[in-house]
Order: structure tokens, then sequence, then C-alpha cells
């Protein structure tokens, strides 16, 4: 009969399924790199909630993002089945070395990222080496030893400076850049002799010492194609002038400006497209980010330093800073193998982030600390948080990089004052940063006005 008889009839859930909107979506990880993926992930009006595994205390304040208490892979894999969770992006190289991928694949589930056997370009620098050598991609002169009277023998007959790296995943731990031979005999013993970094060092690897100014070049691989994401450069070492010990990164920029559009060219041609086609020349398809750590020599001639089968953490907070569109599609695009036909929308601007690290950092960062003073986020600043906990509404440090601090301006000046603004309103005990992000930056713009 009449209609107001009817239960009231909600259109919601019928312009959801025809729409398609309203996804849900898992970023694995709890670093500032996972928190800048799953922030820009959330800005697609397509997306309901992004989950964040575990998460930090930047992604459990976001009312966009929750946090899910979760790392074994078969149980994310049971979570992403009972949410239907439309996609899963992974940010570190643990989970992708214990082969998540594979298991999501298995499954029938979406993800992005490599295999286990895709990722050993991160996880084993012999296979890295041995693979860049098969292929005649550029890369230091190199050996692999395990026995130890072998690689002291080597270290005489090449001397200093020499670079001695663990052949496994080693957190950034792995690398010593030996000035002396001492230093580099010391480094044998302490990793093949005294077996002070596990299995991870029970292979090194020992190559020539490059000189030149790094960068980082990170593109999307969807097996087949790639699609390059913007420049960066990342401050690798705790102290101004790039002095102190080495530690997992107290800064980045993008762009690069020493990533000119002939090293791109150059770059793409000589070290990403010969990876990305070699590894499929061998059976092994790469997916994901693929980033190649470069050194370019006084020449502008690249090397590959290293590869990581991610994103870099902190490159990836200034990166998604830049980035415009929706990057949802983007990554729903590169699981489905289409990334041909993307084509990515960069800010013109310059993103700086400056990393602002725990007490003792990289030691043994202190825990425990209250943070206060964090700014809202504005149209040219965003704050990104790693190693930091929420509890009872209170903020407190847990782990060695706390925040990273992106600012967005039309010069690396300007950028520069836009984030040592913001860092100057935020404070918590033994607070470290690096004073002098995107130095080089500056200094190449001076040599370039003067010629
Ligand atoms: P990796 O984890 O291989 O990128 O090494 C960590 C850092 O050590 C790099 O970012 C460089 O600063 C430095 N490094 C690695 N390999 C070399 C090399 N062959 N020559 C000079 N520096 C290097
Ligand atoms: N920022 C260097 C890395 O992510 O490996």
């Amino acid at each position: 009969m009449s209609g107001a008889m009817q239960p009231p009839l909600s259109f919601k859930p019928l312009l959801v399924r025809i729409s398609g909107i309203q996804m849900k979506l898992l970023v694995v990880g709890s670093g500032g790199r996972e928190h800048a993926l799953a922030w820009k992930l959330a800005q697609s009006p397509r997306v309901q909630i992004v989950y964040v595994a575990p998460g930090n205390g930047g992604t459990a304040q976001d009312e966009r993002l929750r946090n899910v208490d979760i790392t074994d892979p078969a149980e994310l894999a049971a979570f992403v089945e009972k949410e239907h969770v439309a996609f899963t992006l992974v940010g570190p190289e643990g989970p992708l070395a214990a082969g998540i991928v594979n298991l999501f694949r298995s499954r029938g589930l979406k993800i992005f990222g490599p295999s286990r056997e895709a990722a050993q370009l991160e996880s084993s620098k012999d296979f890295a080496k041995a693979f860049m050598k098969r292929h005649n991609i550029p890369t230091a002169e190199y050996e692999t030893f395990s026995d130890t009277a072998a690689a002291h023998a080597y270290i005489d007959a090449k001397g200093a400076p020499i670079v001695v790296k663990a052949d496994g995943l080693a957190a950034g731990k792995g690398v010593v850049v030996a000035m002396t031979a001492e230093e580099a005999h010391a480094a044998v013993d302490s990793m093949l002799a005294d077996n002070k970094l596990g299995d991870a060092g029970a292979r090194v690897v020992i190559e020539e010492f490059l000189a030149g100014e790094e960068a980082s070049f990170i593109v999307m691989v969807d097996g087949k194609h790639v699609l390059a994401l913007a420049s960066s450069q990342d401050h690798k070492r705790l102290l101004d002038a790039d002095r102190g010990p080495n530690t997992g990164g107290m800064g980045a920029y993008s762009p690069a400006p020493i990533v000119t559009p002939q090293l791109h060219a150059r770059v793409m041609r000589e070290i990403i497209q010969p990876t990305v086609r070699g590894m499929e020349s061998e059976g092994i398809r790469f997916t994901g980010f693929l980033y190649a750590g470069l050194m370019i020599d006084a020449n502008g001639n690249p090397k590959t330093l290293e590869f990581n089968c991610r994103m870099g953490d902190p490159e990836t907070q200034p990166i998604m800073a830049r980035l415009k569109g929706d990057f949802s599609k983007v990554v729903e695009m590169a699981i489905d193998g289409k990334l041909d036909s993307v084509e990515l929308d960069w800010d013109r601007r310059t993103a700086l982030g400056v990393v602002l690290a725990a007490h003792n950092y990289p030691d043994t960062p202190r825990r425990g600390d209250r943070i206060t003073g964090i700014p809202a986020e504005t149209e040219n600043s965003v704050t990104f948080h790693a190693g930091t906990t929420l509890a009872d509404g209170k903020l407190t440090t847990s782990g060695g990089r706390v925040l990273c601090v992106v600012g967005l301006a039309d010069s690396v000046r300007g950028a520069q004052s836009v984030v040592y603004d913001t860092v100057n309103q935020i404070s918590f005990d033994g607070m470290q940063y690096r004073r002098d992000i995107g130095y080089r930056a500056v200094n190449r713009k001076h040599s370039a006005d003067k010629h």
C-alpha cells in the first residue's frame, strides 16, 4: 500500500556499491614513512579508512587512520580478509624479505611490494652485487667473503679507503666506510670472526670506496612498467656538515637538483631498466618500490651504492608531501600491472623534511620523553610521526627517530625556514636534529647563480 509503511530507504550502501568508493586499505609498518604513505592514501575520496599495522602515536591521532596491533603476516592476511581490505602497501624491508607478498598473493589478496625472491636485491648485498655484475649495471668493484683470512688479505691488497658490508639485513648497522685499513680489518673481525651481526654478517661484501654526492632514485615497478617518483636526497650522518655516525636518515628533501633531466634519463637507461629487465630474465618479476641509492661522481657519472626494495625513510615524507592526485589509484594501477597508463603530478615547490631524534640516537635511544607543541597541519607544513606512542592522550617518545617535520616552499631556503619555524615549537627532552638539511641544494643553487 502506501510507501509510508515501508522501512526508510538508505541510498548510501547502494551508492557505495555502484561507485566503488569507501575502500579500506592497509599500510604495514610503524615509521614516518608509513605515516606519510597512510596520510596520502587517506586523502582519496574513495578511501574510508587506512589501517596501519602497528602504526605509531601520530597514526593513532588521525581520525582517517586506525592502528591495528598485528605484525604477524598470517594474522594480517586474516585481518585483511575479515575487513575486506582492498589492498595492502608494505613500508619496511623486514616483512618483504620474510615473504609477506608471497603469502598474501597465495591467498588471493592484493598487495604492492616485491616477493621474497625479488626482495633479495636488498636482503642480500652479495645477490645484488652479483646481479649488477651479470647485467653490467654500474656499481663499485667488489668481492664477497666468508673466510676471515681471505677478507683480510683482500683489504691488504686493495688498501684504504675501502667499504665493508654485511651481506644480510642489519638495520643500518651493516656498512663500514673505512678510511683506514685498520678500521676495515676491525669490521671484518667484528662481522666474520666475532659474529657481531649474527647471520647477516656471516658473509661480507668488500667494495671500492666511491667519492661523490648521493641521491635517492625511487621508482614504482609493476613487473614490467616503471614509473619514477620525484628525486630526493637523504642526510645519513647524525651531525651537521655530514659528521658523526651513520643513521637511518636525519632529513631529506625533494626534488634533488643534482638529478638533472639528463641524469634522470641516464639512471633509467643504465640502472633501473636493466634491473627490471634483468630480474625478469632471471625468472623473478620485480613488483614494488625500487630504490637505487646512487653515488654521483664529480663528472656526473652515477653508480649504484645499493638497492632497497621499498621506499626510503625519510625520503617518503617530502615525496608524499609533493605528490598531487589520488595515490590510492596509482597503487591500484601498479598492483594491476597498468603503470604505463599513470602520470604523476608533483607540487612544484620543494619539500624538506627534518628528523627530530631521541636522546642518544642512534646508539640506544631513550624512550618515554613527553612530546609537546606539535602544531596542526597547514597548507605548507605537516609533521609525520615515527617513534611516538599515544597513551592517555599524552604523546611520548618510543624510538630513535621520533618525528619528521616537513615544510614546502618555492625555494630550498624557504622550505628550510618553514620547517625550522615549526621545529622551534616542538619540544621533548634530549631532542636532536640537524640544522643544515638541504645544504647541498642551497650551495648548488649558489654556485649555479654565480656562473
Ligand atoms: P648502503 O646501506 O649500502 O647504502 O650504505 C650506507 C651508506 O654508506 C651509503 O649511504 C653511503 O653513504 C655509504 N657507502 C656505501 N657504499 C659506499 C661506497 N662504495 N663508497 C662510499 N660510500 C659508501
Ligand atoms: N633513507 C635511507 C633508507 O631508507 O634506506
